[in-house]
């Protein structure tokens, strides 16, 4: 993935638990860049190490750091670095989700060459949406996870998410229910 991310797994360290514990999650990872640059590839496999790295060293489970990560990227990454990207998606909630299989394409404008995730959403009726998350990556459920409730907390809205199908393979989609 492109290094943006793994700046950002290193941004919700450093400060959220401090420079220390970066290091300790770089040792233990035994990823050796000292800096990622954001607009250069990166193997996937080095996000998935710092992830789990980052679990073991600060006491978390992954399902937890995913999470965190998931609400950062929206928080900081998104919102401080790409107000004006973010703000095309919608006003509120649904209209974000709803415009949300668009998304990546604009995002693609900065990011040419990346792999991105693929989402279908489904209205089911004024109080639920359905969002279908497709990747050719697995793993990344809980982040999906965190992206969405990260959203509702920077629209300011109030509402459950729940994972209504988990997928199996890559073919498959995790189905996420998002309730008013
Ligand atoms: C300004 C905001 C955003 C930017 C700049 C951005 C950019 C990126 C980039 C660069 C990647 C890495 C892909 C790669 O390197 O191949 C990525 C992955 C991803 N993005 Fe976004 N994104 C943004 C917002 C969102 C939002 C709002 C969601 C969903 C609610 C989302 C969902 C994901 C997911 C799930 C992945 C993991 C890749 C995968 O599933 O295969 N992103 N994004």
């Amino acid at each position: 993935m492109y290094g943006i991310v793994n700046k950002a797994i290193q941004g919700l360290v450093t400060e959220n638990f401090g420079l220390e514990k970066w290091n300790q999650i770089k040792v233990h990872s035994g990823i050796a860049d000292d800096l990622f640059i954001s607009n250069e590839p990166y193997d996937d496999s080095i996000t998935y190490k710092l992830a789990g790295s980052a679990s073991h060293i600060l006491g978390l489970s992954l399902r937890e750091v995913l999470l965190a990560f998931g609400r950062y990227w929206i928080h900081n990454t998104g919102h401080q670095h790409y107000g004006s990207l973010m703000l095309t998606g919608g006003r509120n909630l649904r209209e974000f989700l709803i415009n949300l299989p668009n998304f990546h394409s604009r995002v693609m404008l900065v990011y040419p060459s990346i792999t991105p995730p693929e989402f279908r959403t489904q209205a089911i009726n004024e109080k639920e949406l359905h969002i279908h998350y497709y990747s050719t990556r697995m793993g990344l459920t809980d982040f999906a996870e965190g992206l969405i409730i990260g959203l509702a907390e920077a629209f300011h809205e109030s509402v459950s998410v729940a994972l209504l199908q988990a997928k199996k393979s890559k073919d498959e989609a995790d189905i996420f229910k998002i309730s008013w």
